[in-house]
């Protein structure tokens, strides 16, 4: 089994002066949740991701050898312009994946980073962002030592991408990803995510995700706040059970096209997301009054037309609506028709499942 040493970087001489890279890397959208974490973003439960297309950060890294070699030192640009508030992030995650990649304090690095959607949509950027630039930073490893595999190369990536953000993991390589031990997925890791490899049904080609904007606003609680307080949960130990059962569940429904139970597990997963916020102490709630009315309605329209349409939330207020590509007309419709008016200024964005990370 892969462990952490693995990804220790073994020094040889670095014979690259500089150059440059660029990545792309999508945003993911969780159907089991990944809430509650160990020590060193080790997740508290495995849980599994359709990885979106649209939603993408753009991360270009320059690098240049620099004679000093004991501190990180980096330029930090977000649109080509310098974006001091996302310094001490990215200081943070440097110095996290220091011992994986101690040549990264042989280079000066300019970091140059955009997203797809618009800033503050509250869409998270933590996710693609962190995936787009360990993405670079593995390819300044390729070229330092060309022995790197495709497999290491995707795995590490990964690996960095968690000690970044945890679910930036799930956002380097495959349509389907999961992320965490789970006895009935071969080769799955709490280190990092791998593509589920089984085949899946052709109802989930190109799925559909309709993004509604409900609050743009700052979260009062961010996601690190949020995992801590699933120590000492009292229902924690049962969430990540839960987790473990949805985790198989889900894999049969993937191979089978039952839609049906599909959408049972995941609007049961965003549902339980955001319960167990509302019973960790302290209790706070992320979803808004518009959250619930766009819920309320989705169940009345897939009611009254049959057609498969479930949502799925994160942790905040904005409703992810998942269906089939099949129904897309008729949902888009109803998206318009009677779910607009509860997203702030009538914001959408239009995503489906896409394929992970992209050198450009
Ligand atoms: O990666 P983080 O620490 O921002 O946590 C994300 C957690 C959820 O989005 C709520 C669930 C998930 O699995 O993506």
């Amino acid at each position: 089994m892969t462990s952490e040493k693995d990804f220790i970087f073994s020094p040889i001489p670095l014979t690259t002066k500089q150059g440059s890279f660029e990545w792309s890397a999508p945003s993911n959208i969780a159907l089991v949740k990944y809430w509650g974490k160990k020590e060193n973003q080790i997740p508290a439960n495995p849980s599994i991701s359709f990885t979106l297309n649209n939603c993408k950060t753009i991360t270009k890294l320059d690098f240049i050898q620099k004679a000093n070699h004991d501190t990180f030192s980096f330029d930090l640009l977000f649109e080509g312009n310098p974006k001091e508030d996302f310094r001490p992030k990215i200081q943070k995650f440097l110095e996290r994946i220091a011992i994986y990649c101690p040549y990264l304090k042989n280079y000066h690095l300019k970091i140059d980073t955009k997203n797809t959607f618009p800033h503050s949509s509250g869409i998270a950027s933590s996710a693609s962002g962190m995936a787009a630039l360990s993405m670079n930073i593995m390819s300044l490893e390729k070229e330092l030592n060309p022995a790197v595999t495709d497999e290491f190369f995707y795995q590490k990536a990964s690996f960095l991408a968690r000690l970044g953000s945890g679910s930036a993991c799930r956002s380097v390589k495959g349509t389907v990803v999961v992320w965490g031990n789970h006895n009935e997925f071969e080769g799955s890791s709490d280190l990092f995510g791998v593509p589920f490899t089984d085949e899946i049904h052709p109802i989930f080609n190109n799925y559909q995700d309709t993004i509604l904007l409900v609050d743009k606003g700052e979260k009062q609680v961010s996601s690190t706040v949020g995992h801590d307080l699933m120590h000492n949960h009292p229902f924690a130990e049962q969430r990540f059970l839960q987790a473990h059962h949805n985790l198989s569940a889900i894999k049969t429904v993937l191979g089978n096209g039952d839609v049906n139970r599909f959408i049972e597990i995941v609007e049961s997963e965003a549902l339980t997301l955001h319960a167990m916020m509302m019973t960790s102490m302290p209790y706070f709630i992320l979803m808004k009054p518009n959250t619930l009315e766009i819920i309320n309605k989705i169940w009345k329209f897939r009611k009254e037309t049959n057609i498969p349409v479930c949502f799925t939330l994160d942790a905040g207020a904005n409703v992810h609506i998942l269906y089939p590509e099949n129904v897309i007309v008729e949902t888009l419709q109803f998206i318009k028709d009677e779910l607009l008016g509860y997203c702030q200024n009538g914001q959408y964005l239009c995503d489906a499942i896409g394929f992970g990370s992209q050198k450009l």
